[in-house]
């Protein structure tokens, strides 16, 4: 009889996948919450697997034991009014039912059962929780590994910890540590065996394939903040470290870059045309990297102002265009489908609600206005449709919005589940998704991520 509820279907039956011998143990109720626990096999592999249980004010998540080549997952949970469940399977959402709150008469464990579920539209415009990370993190860094699917979390202030997020089942798990404590660092994958994790005197050079620092080298000289870019140009792969500030007694600025080498594994210096910090760092797909605004000195000048590193001649030069306004805590992000790059927000005396847009086909600017919100310290994200993914701001925004380079305009989408700045932002190319983690808000600084499915 409760097994029936079970088999309630949507009633937008999209795609459909056998899931059978469902088991769920259901154990003593506390007089508020209850605690249930769902064993499904599907009909498909279940690597990727992931079960969401929503009651009144509690969502959780947890999969344990997913066996792929049994195809068998199971989820436990502790849930504190009528429920709902829903399994993500390769991407895909099945809905089971709203369950009602169960009561203590219902058996402990059912017989197996056979039952067709069915897909609804993959989840759109919805932020879903994941696990915490081992410790709140500001100024940390995340990076995507392809190769695994996971995302490599490393340091932020007095932190010199690592971390991996794993997809499939949204949680975190701590791996070793830097040779320093960063923050304010950056963190590039360069190739399959190589991050460069750099800021202060040294990088670590991650593989990221056996989880392990390989080999740690000098950087040219001191620096923080810097702002990255990778290019590769028929096969050498530089990483171009421009800018940053720190504090040394008082405040060092700088006008150079730090340029890495692979195979060689060095680092070379060159000078740009003025300090920069809190600027922008983007690299083209023709291998150039153009570096934008920022500011040159604590209450100094906010720079308009672009320089652009050519990798052919291995130079800097000062590009003539500017930007509409001086911005720093902004962000720059390439659009491929209009060979132009996006720079939003940013910070004068208040969060700038303006974009600029240049065209690096021209190299001039080609358009320029307004966001839905003001932003600084915010993240700008290309998703793979090509629009631009804007999260959170200063000090503590949850606002959310999606430039749309067909319209050059934004639309409002779902709101971060809590405000934050400083955090970081990563596309997970496998699910298409968006990991957002840490940062800080008016409270504190956050161990939390969570993950946007556009
Ligand atoms: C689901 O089960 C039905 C009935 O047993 C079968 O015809 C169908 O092929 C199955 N679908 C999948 C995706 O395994
Ligand atoms: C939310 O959960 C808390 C603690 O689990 C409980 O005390 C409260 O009554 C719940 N609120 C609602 C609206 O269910
Ligand atoms: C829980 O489900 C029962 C049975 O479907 C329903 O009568 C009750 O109103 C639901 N409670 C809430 C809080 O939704
Ligand atoms: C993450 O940490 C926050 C703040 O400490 C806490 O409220 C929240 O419940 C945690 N989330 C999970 C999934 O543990
Ligand atoms: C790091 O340590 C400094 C000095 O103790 C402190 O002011 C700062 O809040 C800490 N940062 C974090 C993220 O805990
Ligand atoms: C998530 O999966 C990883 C890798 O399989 C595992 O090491 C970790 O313990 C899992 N975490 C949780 C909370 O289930
Ligand atoms: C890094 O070290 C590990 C363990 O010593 C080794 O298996 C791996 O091949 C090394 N990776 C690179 C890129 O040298
Ligand atoms: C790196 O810097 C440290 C500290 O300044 C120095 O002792 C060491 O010799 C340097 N290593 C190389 C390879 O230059
Ligand atoms: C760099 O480009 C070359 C082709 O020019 C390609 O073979 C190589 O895989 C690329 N390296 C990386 C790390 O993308
Ligand atoms: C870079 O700038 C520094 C300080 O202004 C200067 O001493 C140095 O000669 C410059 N280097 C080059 C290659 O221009
Ligand atoms: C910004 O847009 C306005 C009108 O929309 C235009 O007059 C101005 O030239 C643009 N500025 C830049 C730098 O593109
Ligand atoms: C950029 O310039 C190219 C070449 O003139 C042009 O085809 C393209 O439409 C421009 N893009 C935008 C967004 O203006």
């Amino acid at each position: 009889m409760f097994l029936a509820l079970l088999v309630l279907l949507k009633s937008c039956l999209v795609l459909a996948v056998n899931i059978s011998h469902i088991q769920y143990g259901i154990y003593v109720p506390q007089p508020t919450s209850v605690a249930v626990s769902f064993t499904m096999q599907f009909s498909i592999d279940c690597n990727e697997c992931l079960c969401t249980a929503t009651s009144s004010n509690t969502t959780s998540y947890a999969v344990v034991n997913c066996q792929k080549d049994a195809h068998w997952c199971s989820f436990y949970s502790v849930l504190t009014s009528n429920y709902s469940i829903q399994w993500n399977v390769q991407g895909s959402v099945y809905f089971l039912q709203s369950f009602p709150m169960l009561s203590t008469s219902i058996p402990q464990t059912s017989q197996p059962t056979t039952m067709y579920v069915s897909t609804q539209a993959p989840l759109s415009n919805v932020w879903i929780q994941t696990n915490n990370m081992s410790v709140p993190r500001i100024g940390h860094t995340s990076t995507y590994i392809p190769e695994t699917g996971n995302v490599l979390i490393a340091g932020g202030e007095n932190q010199s910890s690592l971390e991996l997020f794993i997809p499939s089942n949204r949680s975190f798990i701590t791996k070793g540590s830097m040779t320093a404590i960063r923050a304010y660092h950056s963190a590039d994958r360069l190739n399959t065996n190589l991050v460069l994790i750099a800021g202060g005197t040294t990088a670590d050079l991650y593989d990221p394939i056996n989880e392990v620092i390989n080999m740690t080298v000098n950087m040219s000289r001191y620096r923080i903040r810097q702002k990255s870019s990778v290019v590769n140009i028929s096969g050498t792969v530089k990483t171009v470290l421009s800018g940053g500030n720190y504090y040394a007694g008082s405040l060092v600025y700088l006008s150079s870059v730090d340029i890495f080498d692979v195979p060689s594994n060095t680092f070379t210096m060159k000078n740009i045309s003025t300090p920069r910090f809190y600027h922008t760092s983007t690299a083209l797909p023709n291998g150039n990297i153009v570096i934008a605004g920022g500011s040159d000195a604590t209450g100094g000048n906010i720079l308009d102002t672009l320089e652009m590193y050519n990798s052919s001649t291995n130079s800097f030069v000062t590009l003539t265009p500017r930007m509409s306004y001086t911005r720093y805590y902004f962000t720059a992000t390439y659009i491929p489908s209009i060979r132009s790059i996006l720079f939003a927000g940013g910070y004068i005396s208040a969060n700038l609600n303006s974009y600029d847009l240049f065209n690096v086909t021209t190299m001039q600017f080609v358009r320029n206005g307004t966001l839905r919100y003001a932003r600084s310290t915010h993240t700008a994200t290309l998703l793979q449709d090509g629009r631009v993914l804007l999260a959170g701001g200063y000090p503590q925004m949850n606002q959310v919005e999606i430039f749309d380079p067909s319209t050059f305009t934004t639309s409002i989408a779902a709101n971060l589940s809590i405000g934050r700045c400083y955090h970081t932002a990563t596309l997970l190319t496998h699910s298409s998704q968006v990991l957002v983690c840490g940062g800080q808000n008016t409270v504190g600084y956050l161990a939390s991520c969570e993950l946007y499915a556009s």
